[in-house]
């Protein structure tokens, strides 16, 4: 079981977050799969530097069950509506609104909610479905 908390402040933390995923999940299925999910976490740790100042990424991975969950957890303004914002095309910035849309894809589950205390939270789970050899 390996678990990681990175804070993310800016493009760096992102590209180092990504890496890590991939580098860890390569260890166990194929490398166009562990591309997706570090895709998926690219996309999460974006949009906390885009819209929230900053925030975390959270994962475990549980190499038993070959499970990933990643969280991404801020303290930034939250998403008045969530289904808008969860469409193919719509961004509040000057996105292509790609990113929500793309992760909900390629993850198993996704869960997405404004935190009682401010800020967004968003949890995905992937199950490993190939394998290395
Ligand atoms: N962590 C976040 N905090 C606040 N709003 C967010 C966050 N992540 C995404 N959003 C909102 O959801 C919209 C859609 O996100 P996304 O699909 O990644 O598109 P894009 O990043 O191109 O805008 C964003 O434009 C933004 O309004
Ligand atoms: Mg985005």
């Amino acid at each position: 079981m390996l678990e990681r908390r990175i804070q993310i402040n800016n493009e760096a933390d992102v590209v180092r977050t990504t890496l890590l995923i991939r580098h860890t999940l390569e260890a166990h299925c194929k490398a166009s799969e562990a591309m997706l999910i570090s895709t998926a976490t690219s996309e999460l740790a974006t949009n906390l530097v885009r819209y929230a100042k900053g925030g975390f990424i959270r994962f475990t991975f549980d190499d038993v069950c070959r499970k990933i969950s990643i969280e991404s957890r801020d303290n930034g303004p939250g998403i008045v509506d969530i289904e808008q914002a969860m469409q193919e095309g719509y961004s509040s910035g000057k996105g292509l609104g790609a990113g929500l849309p793309a992760i909900k894809r390629i993850m198993d589950t996704m869960q997405i909610e404004n935190s009682p205390q401010g800020g967004l939270r968003i949890w995905v789970q992937c199950k490993l479905k190939s394998s290395l050899i």
